[in-house]
């Protein structure tokens, strides 16, 4: 696509949302290190495969500094009440084999820099995984246990602890192989319109990132900070059910969170920040 092109389309879809008239306000510069030691790249250069963007940013860069300064701090961030829960939650023995995580994975720490590489191609099963999908895996075929709901709350607090194990490394997802179909379909759907309101994900978060909706300062909608707090809802949010509200904002039927449709958005999403840290449990508006 043109420049113009792209920004003919920006600014019709800018004025229909009625973002700010040229109020590109950017990402801001400061710099995210986690409790003065785990340094979170928030800025890099794009990975090759995007055509139309030449940096990419993490949502923290477009927070407000008060909601910024909450992820900084674990003390201060909420998550964290939740990834405790979570580490109780690895020990405890469920379902018919009697075993708990930690029978086969012992220390949380031994699921170091997973996160990073999520969504994944499973060879055994054909498919490419994200992390829910595997911890259910392994909760009904290891542990003889029920599925956790993919978006609730015990699913959600494990992915939590998961992810903070691998914080600090960069995102790296494989789209290559035997996912690069899926990555494709994931592809297409991102720069699909959406719902009355005729909008892609890209109409949004690549054309008008660094521009206000509303009251609110649009990200490039990047994953690599889920699961994420959010301050409006506080509770922790999971990738497809940021999805799910992106998509009803745009007036149309969504997806099934933990379907085919969201799995492949999610690694599509996923390696638009390869680069970028592995920042969850973040905290966001
Ligand atoms: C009986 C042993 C067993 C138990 C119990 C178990 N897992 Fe697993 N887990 C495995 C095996 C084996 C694999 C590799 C599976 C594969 O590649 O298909 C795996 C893979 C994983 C992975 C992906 C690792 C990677 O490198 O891609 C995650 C994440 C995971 N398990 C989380 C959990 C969680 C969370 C629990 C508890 C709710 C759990 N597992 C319970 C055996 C177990
Ligand atoms: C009408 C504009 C709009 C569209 C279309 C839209 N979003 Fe969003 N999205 C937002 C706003 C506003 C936010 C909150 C501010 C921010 O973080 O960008 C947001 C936030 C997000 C976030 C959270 C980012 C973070 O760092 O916490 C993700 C991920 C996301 N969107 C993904 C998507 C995907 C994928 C699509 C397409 C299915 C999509 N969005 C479509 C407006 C939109």
């Amino acid at each position: 696509m043109s420049y113009n092109k792209k920004l003919t389309i920006g600014l019709a879809c800018a004025s229909a949302l009625g973002f700010g008239v040229a109020a590109w306000a950017g990402p801001d510069e400061d710099n995210l290190v986690i409790n003065g030691e785990i340094e979170i790249v928030t800025e890099a250069a794009a990975p090759e495969h995007m055509e139309y963007v030449d940096t990419i940013y993490s949502g923290w860069r477009f927070r407000s500094d008060e909601t910024q300064a909450v992820q900084a701090d674990d003390f201060d961030n909420p998550s964290m009440i939740f990834v405790e829960t979570a580490m109780e939650v690895w020990d405890t023995v469920e379902g018919t084999e009697g075993k708990s995580c930690s029978s086969c994975h012992n220390d949380v720490e031994s699921l170091r820099g997973v996160r990073a590489v999520y969504p994944k191609w499973n060879e055994k099963a054909g498919e490419v995984r994200t992390l829910e999908h595997q911890i259910n895996d392994c909760r009904e075929n290891q542990m003889g246990a029920e599925k956790w709901k993919y978006t609730g709350g015990d699913m959600v607090n494990m992915v939590s602890l998961i992810s903070m194990v691998s914080r600090g490394m960069p995102m790296n997802v494989a789209i290559d192989g035997p996912a690069q179909s899926t990555w494709e379909q994931g592809k297409e759907l991102y720069y699909t319109r959406f719902g009355q309101l005729e909008l892609s994900c890209a109409n949004c978060h690549e054309d008008n990132y660094g521009n206000m909706i509303r009251a609110d300062h649009l990200s490039q909608g990047q994953i690599n900070g889920f699961p994420t707090y959010r301050l409006k809802n506080t509770k922790l949010n999971s990738v497809h059910a940021r999805f799910k509200g992106c998509v009803r904002d745009t007036r149309a039927h969504t997806f099934k969170p933990g379907g085919p449709e969201f799995t492949a958005l999610e690694l599509y999403v996923a390696s638009r920040g390869n680069g970028l840290s592995v920042e969850g449990p973040s905290v966001r508006n």
